[in-house]
């Protein structure tokens, strides 16, 4: 890597807090919680500008809206990436910390999406410290387990004009909404198997959290609600046989004696909740697996009762069962559509360390008082 992953000197954020008119509460533990749709009252902003020599002062403002030129940069030729991380409220309500989950991983994600996609890295002591900041700041919207908050670390170009290049330009933002379940049920996603359009091909960007990986996902996640399935199963761009991932989630396949997950290929979004999920399995005793998995082996296994279950695992959910296949004009069930024990058992063993709830022998939880 050529740039530096920290900034050397120490970041002060500046803040200015929103006024007592403009202050809005955070929703009341019984209001309902649309996934993403409420902005809290603050907002991380730095940019980064060359010509003034860099990452420009940080600021904690309050949540607004930018004003961009129609031949921005931005709107044109897809720099955008993002992360997706959250914030745990302890149980005990009284205590003024909060929690977060490796948010190194995400920064050194974000640096990385950043080189692929030709854009100024942010550095990773800036992310963390953006992240932490703010958090401090709206900590009162962070919702009671097993809700939390969730944050979004964006980074997109400044740069004005439609000549095809690199912005030299940035900004780095960070906004927060707080959130209860991903998913509208919590008993199992149904799945469709998309056997044509792809979503990453080797050498592409799949490993990036990139906007437009999402924008090209899009067909899919709309063939899948169509057909009455919430969720699209990504296959391989160059055999469309084996398995990439879930939705916005990396997949695993539960058998009888071990746990399979498809391998970091270049392909697939190099997941926190993956990563977390492959070692605290091994640690609590199962045998995991980073292997290709066929999936007309595992609609076989379905079938056979070889296969016991099959869950995608990210931030958002943390672990969502996967009850039924969709495949052309074909509804494989698995484990009777029912939620498994070895998708429960990981759930829960994953949140009470998210939540506090549990020692972290990992050292995956950090504790940041504010
Ligand atoms: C495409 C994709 N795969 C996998 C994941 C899971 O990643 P993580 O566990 O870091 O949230 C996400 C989550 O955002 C995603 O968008």
């Amino acid at each position: 890597m050529s740039t530096p992953t920290a900034i050397n000197a120490s970041i002060s954020v500046k803040k200015e807090l929103v006024t007592a008119e403009k202050r809005r509460n955070p929703p009341g533990p019984n209001e309902p919680i649309p996934f993403g749709r409420i902005p809290s009252n603050h907002m991380f902003v730095c940019d980064f500008v060359p010509e003034k020599g860099g990452w420009q002062p940080p600021e904690i403002v309050p949540y607004h809206n930018f004003d961009f030129s129609p031949i921005a940069v931005v709107f044109h030729y897809g720099q955008e990436i993002f992360e997706g991380m959250k914030a745990y409220r302890p149980e005990n309500t009284g205590s003024k910390s909060f929690y977060l989950f490796r948010p190194e991983q995400n920064a050194q994600r974000m640096y990385n999406s950043a080189l692929r996609l030709g854009m100024e890295p942010v550095p990773v002591n800036l992310f963390l410290k953006a992240v932490e900041e703010l958090v401090k700041v709206d900590a009162e919207w962070i919702p009671d387990a097993p809700g939390s908050l969730y944050i979004r670390p964006t980074l997109i170009p400044l740069d004005e004009g439609v000549s095809y290049r690199a912005s030299t330009a940035y900004r780095f933002f960070v906004c927060l909404t707080p959130a209860r379940n991903y998913y509208s049920k919590e008993t199992g996603v149904s799945v469709y198997i998309e056997r044509e359009i792809v979503r990453a091909a080797p050498g592409g960007t799949g490993a990036t959290k990139c906007g437009g990986n999402y924008a090209a996902a899009l067909p899919g996640l709309n063939k899948a609600k169509k057909l009455g399935a919430e969720q699209v199963l990504w296959l391989d761009a160059i055999n469309h046989r084996y398995v990439e991932e879930v939705g916005a989630m990396n997949i695993m396949f539960v058998y009888e004696d071990c746990i399979v997950t498809p391998p970091l290929s270049g392909t697939i979004l190099p997941g926190v909740t993956r990563s977390s999920i492959i070692e605290l399995a091994r640690s609590l005793g199962y045998t995991v697996k980073e292997e290709r998995i066929d999936i007309n082996q595992a609609i076989a296994d379905a079938q056979s009762g070889k296969l016991k279950e099959v869950f995608g695992c990210g931030t958002a959910a943390v672990i969502s069962p996967v009850d039924a296949f969709m495949d052309a004009d074909r509804t494989i069930a698995i484990n009777n559509r029912e939620i498994g024990k070895v998708s429960t058992h990981l759930k829960n063993a994953l949140m009470d360390i998210q939540f506090g709830k549990a020692k972290d022998p990992f050292g995956w939880r950090k504790t940041v008082e504010f």
